[in-house]
């Protein structure tokens, strides 16, 4: 089955105007009806630039701003330059993208003079995706991180097929519980978990997190899956495995934020698969208070923010509610 193009309200902005700087009127976006406060971060419009995408310069985060993204998280970044895995990295599938990229980064040392030339000019704050191979090396990663400007650090212990990282530590309550104790006492910025789908009990480990002293959850990181060219007889990727991500696993992602939001009390900030304002309204209505868009760009281009937050704009005042954050978790008491 194709997969169905949702009905976004297009708009486009002048270069260099962030969408929400643009006065409309009484009923407008500079209203405010769409700022949300996350984990103490203030962000003008509830869309965030999820990593993994587009997440490596200076130039490509104040794009991404222009386009209408509230926060901006980079790709996620570890001790040493990595170069990843070589091609084929990504592969498209029915309704998403199958990548196994292998982490590919310049490493913090030198990643840090690029958070420092993006905090000159960025105006949204700025999230530094790291991932390590011990609870020290997250420590070490979000202090490098912050020292260089970056307003919160999000965990990927996610990853689904590096060995040694990623899901190999979000999958286990104890490494889960340990890391973020260890980068709690090292930082005193935000501190964003993202976790991953491919649990059991992703309610169990985000109670573990919050438990932990995480200021919010991401859910989700890719979902782990492969693909296999019936021609050669041969997975399609050079590691065989990677993760799932796009509109395929929106309803996996969405029952994820639903679950968590039941169990704990911490902010959750939504991602997989949201391409239109009404994938971002039914993530809000779950339980997220924000919601972070990466495959989507791909597809539609960096613009994608403003017109899913136009959208999630009108469905507020067509519905009746002043600001969006009313409509957190609402669906929660409609049953
Ligand atoms: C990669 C990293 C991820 O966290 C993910 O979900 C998928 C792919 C990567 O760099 O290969």
């Amino acid at each position: 089955m194709p997969c169905k193009e949702e009905d976004n309200v297009q708009e486009t902005f002048p270069l260099r105007l962030y969408p929400w700087q643009k006065a409309r009127g009484p009923s407008d976006l500079s209203q405010n009806r769409l700022s949300v406060t996350l984990a103490g971060l203030k962000l003008a419009s509830p869309t965030m630039l999820a990593s993994g995408i587009l997440g490596y310069s200076a130039e490509t985060f104040e794009s991404i701003a222009e386009g209408g993204a509230g926060a901006i998280v980079t790709k996620s970044i570890g001790l040493k330059p990595r170069s990843g895995y070589v091609n084929p990295t990504v592969v498209q599938v029915s309704c998403g993208l199958v990548n196994a990229m292998g982490l590919p980064n310049p490493g913090m040392d030198e990643f840090a003079h690029e958070i420092r030339r993006a905090k000159t000019v960025l105006r949204v704050p700025l999230i530094a995706s790291i991932y390590g191979y011990s609870e020290e090396e997250y420590a070490q990663l979000a202090k490098k991180a912050v020292m260089a400007g970056a307003d919160a650090v999000e965990l990927n212990v996610s990853c689904p097929h590096v060995k040694q990282t990623g899901s190999e530590i979000g999958q286990s309550s104890e490494l889960l519980a340990a890391t973020v104790k260890k980068v709690k006492t090292i930082v005193d910025k935000p501190v964003i978990v993202k976790l991953s789908p491919n649990v059991t009990s992703i309610a169990d480990l985000a109670e573990v997190a919050a438990k932990a002293g995480a200021d919010a959850l991401t859910a989700i990181n890719t979902v782990k899956a492969m693909v296999i060219n019936a021609e050669t007889g041969m997975p399609m990727l050079s590691n065989r495995v990677g993760g799932l991500s796009g509109p395929a696993v929106k309803p996996i992602a969405l029952r994820c934020v639903y679950d968590i939001f039941e169990q704990v009390k911490i902010p959750v900030i939504g991602c997989g698969g949201i391409t239109s304002w009404r994938d971002a309204v039914e993530f809000l209505l779950a339980g997220a208070s924000a919601v972070q868009i990466g495959t989507a760009i791909a597809m539609k281009g960096p613009n994608v923010f403003s017109s899913i937050t136009r959208g999630v704009s009108v469905y507020l005042r067509k519905n009746g509610f002043k600001d969006v954050n009313e409509i957190v978790g609402l669906s929660h008491h409609r049953q």
